[in-house]
């Protein structure tokens, strides 16, 4: 079977109703990162921190995976799919994909902040003060932060070069790494890229560009791959 990597970025989610980051009415336009997204403003203010976090928890739990996280589903019948996603929310695990790489963590999880392998998972919405670890120390959103490494790139960079076709579904590709991924792919591999407002900030061989939804585009482009996909 041959493989698929799937990169995907806020746009995926859009159609269910989660704001993305750099639109018009994207999150970046209500806060400032650095004050709600960075181990400064941890520090700083972690009230503010912990809101923000669970403010986007309640609402995830109020929204389900559109049709592009479905379609991406049904690709699995006939290929290797492993999805490498830059967002923190679930649906990509509610619509049923099963290989997923979380690159800047997941909302719905929570991490000491003594012992970063001790993870757990959030039952509701809400992350409080006074929520602690197996240690005794706060718990922390697990979502990667400004200034944080990114721990998974690692092997998000070994699938990329594993890649027989990319897909790159509704990432603005302005952070790095997520954003150098696509670099690591060999120049032959087909590679799409869907999001309304594509850019002209990739440059890779073999891309095409699909400026239209992805709750329009992906399970269009799932049917031409089921087709002529070798059973
Ligand atoms: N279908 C496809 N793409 C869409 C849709 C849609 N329905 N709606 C919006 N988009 C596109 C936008 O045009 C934009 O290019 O999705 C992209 C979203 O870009 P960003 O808001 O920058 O989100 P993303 O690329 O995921 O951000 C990367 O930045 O703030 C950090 O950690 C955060 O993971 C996030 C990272």
């Amino acid at each position: 079977m041959k493989k698929i990597v799937v990169l995907t970025g806020a746009g995926i989610s859009a159609e269910s109703g989660l704001k993305t980051f750099r639109d018009d009415n994207g999150m970046w336009k209500n806060y400032r990162f650095e004050e709600v997204a960075s181990p400064i403003a941890w520090d700083r203010d972690r009230e503010l921190v912990l809101e923000f976090y669970n403010l986007r928890r309640k609402q995830l739990l109020e929204v389900e995976p559109n049709a592009a996280h479905k379609a991406l589903v049904k690709l699995e019948d006939k290929y290797h799919v492993k999805i490498i996603t830059q967002n923190v929310d679930d649906l990509h695990e509610r619509a049923g994909s099963k290989n997923i790489l979380h690159l800047h963590g997941e909302l719905r999880k929570s991490r000491s902040t003594v012992d970063e392998n001790l993870i757990y998972n959030i039952e509701g919405w809400e992350l409080k003060t006074g929520d602690k670890c197996e240690k005794g120390s706060q718990l922390r959103p697990h979502v990667v932060w400004f200034g944080e490494q990114v721990p998974q790139i690692v092997s998000a960079i070994e699938i990329a070069k594993q890649a027989d076709i990319v897909i790159v579904i509704g990432t603005s590709m302005v952070v790095y790494p997520a954003a150098g991924l696509i670099k690591y792919v060999p120049d032959e591999v087909p590679k799409y890229l869907i999001d309304p407002k594509a850019g002209k900030n990739v440059y890779v061989q073999n891309l095409k560009i699909i400026k239209d939804k992805a709750g329009i585009v992906v399970p269009h482009l799932v049917d031409d791959l089921m087709n002529i996909a070798i059973s």
